[in-house]
């Protein structure tokens, strides 16, 4: 399993010959098998930032380093350890939610290891019923969980989230963040989820990273068990002490 240490990280865009600013100087640590959340604005550099720790863009300073607990992990190429599940699906219209899922692993195994691994994870998001369904016959929650189970599969170390429950109705998304708390316990996985809604980063992050005008303004350790209550005292104490930063 693997960690990340970003340290002084920079991003600045060139649009037509002004820069513009898109991170300042971010370090962050997160922890091998940690979920973390980063909430912040619209426009605060969120997806940026998620975008250069799975290597989609460059810094323009800085650098972001993988922790391994085990050292066998070193010689695995990067790519294969850092994975991205989008706000929207992204699934293939001419493959089934089984063939999607299976997509990132028939290169590199056998038939009867990926039906294993597929089945496993159809399965665990309660997808069984509809492996031979196509995109267009699946609700939008399913297809989110189906983006889900296609990285899933592909078993990345680290997982990174761009406001993955953004486009659905509050019932599925409260019952996928649910999913993705059970996700997180059952398999160890590193996640970065990213938010603009403050509630969620609160229900799911054991760290909480706010952001601001590509600043990161605050951390927060969350020692409250899963799955927690949002309306408890602990709970709205927290989010009120966010809200403050964000809003101030
Ligand atoms: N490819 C790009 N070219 C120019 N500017 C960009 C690009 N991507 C992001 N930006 C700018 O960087 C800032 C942060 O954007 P983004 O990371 O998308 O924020 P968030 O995900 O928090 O909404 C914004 O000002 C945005 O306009
Ligand atoms: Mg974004």
């Amino acid at each position: 399993m693997a960690g990340l240490e970003i340290k002084k990280l920079c991003k600045s865009f060139d649009i037509k010959g002004t820069k513009v600013s898109a991170l300042n100087n971010i370090n962050l640590l997160i922890e091998d098998e940690s979920f973390v959340t980063i909430v912040g604005k619209s426009g605060c550099g969120k997806t940026t930032l998620l975008r250069i720790i799975c290597g989609l863009e460059n810094q323009t300073e800085g650098n972001i380093s993988f922790i391994y607990r085990d050292e066998k992990l070193k010689e695995k190429d990067s790519k294969k350890k850092v994975s991205i599940v989008f706000q929207e699906p992204r699934l293939m219209p001419w493959l089934t939610v089984e063939q999607n899922m299976a997509f990132p692993l028939i290169k590199n195994k056998n038939r009867q290891e990926v039906c294993d691994i597929v089945h496993k994870y159809l399965n665990m998001l309660g997808l069984e019923k509809f492996k031979e369904a196509y995109p267009s016959q699946i609700s939008g929650g399913m297809a989110q969980r189906v983006s889900l189970g296609r990285t899933l599969c592909y078993n990345p170390e680290i997982i990174l989230m761009d406001e993955p429950l953004g486009a659905l109705d509050a019932f599925n998304r409260s019952k996928l963040q649910r999913e993705f708390i059970n996700i997180f316990l059952e398999n160890k996985k590193t996640i970065v989820f990213v938010t603009h809604d403050v509630d969620e980063a609160i229900y799911l992050g054991q760290k909480i990273v706010v952001m601001d005008k590509g600043h990161i303004i605050k951390k927060e350790i969350i020692d409250m068990d899963y799955y927690r209550d949002s309306s408890s005292n602990k709970f709205l104490e927290i989010k009120n002490s966010l809200l403050k930063e964000i809003l101030a």
